[in-house]
């Protein structure tokens, strides 16, 4: 078969999640305590191996800003999967999170691979949301369930090589 696949990738979440710097630390290996608020969306590109394969993913780190909201169907419409962030000390985005998933569900491609993740995972003193009580949510809605920190770095080349498993194969 082909060894190289090509997929469309977007990160949903509420603001200040944590999306922009799971991407720069998942493409650049860095971390910034003054993120920036993304404008709009911004796209990057990141290659994996997996396996005899690689994959390439495309991806989409969309605004969490709410007057952004109606840009997200470009991002998500066609993509091969999702992730889905919250912040672990911020119940709010855990709830935003879960309104994300079932927009998926309703209009995002079927067969999406979706991938919740739980970022801060460093701040456990300041913990709001259980792993259980997300690991419970996943399962229930076909999502698989990560807690991430972009900071530490904790989880996140493995969410997406987890996501890269899971893709279709032609
Ligand atoms: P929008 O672009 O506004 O939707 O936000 P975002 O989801 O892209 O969040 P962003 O990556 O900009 O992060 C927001 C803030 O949280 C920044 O100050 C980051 O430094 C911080 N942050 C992101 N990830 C982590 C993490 O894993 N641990 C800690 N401690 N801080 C983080
Ligand atoms: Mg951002």
């Amino acid at each position: 078969g082909n060894n190289n696949l090509n997929a469309k990738l977007v990160l949903l979440g509420d603001v200040g999640a944590g999306k922009s710097s799971l991407v720069l630390r998942f493409v650049k290996g860095q971390f910034i305590e003054f993120q920036e608020s993304t404008i709009g969306a911004a796209f990057f590109s990141q290659t994996l191996a997996v396996n005899d394969q690689t994959v390439k993913f495309e991806i989409w780190d969309t605004a969490g800003q709410e007057r952004y909201h109606s840009l997200a169907p470009m991002y998500y419409r066609g993509a091969a999967a999702a992730i889905i962030v919250y912040d672990i000390t911020n119940t709010d985005s855990f709830v935003r999170a879960k309104k994300w998933v079932q927009e998926l569900q309703k209009q995002g491609n079927p067969n999406m691979v979706m991938a919740l993740a739980g970022n801060k995972a460093d701040l456990e003193d300041k913990r709001m949301v259980t792993a259980d009580e997300a690991r419970l949510y996943a399962e229930e809605n076909g999502l698989f369930f990560m807690e991430t920190s972009a900071k530490t770095a904790i989880n996140v080349n493995d969410i997406f090589y987890e996501i890269a498993k899971k893709l279709p194969r032609a």
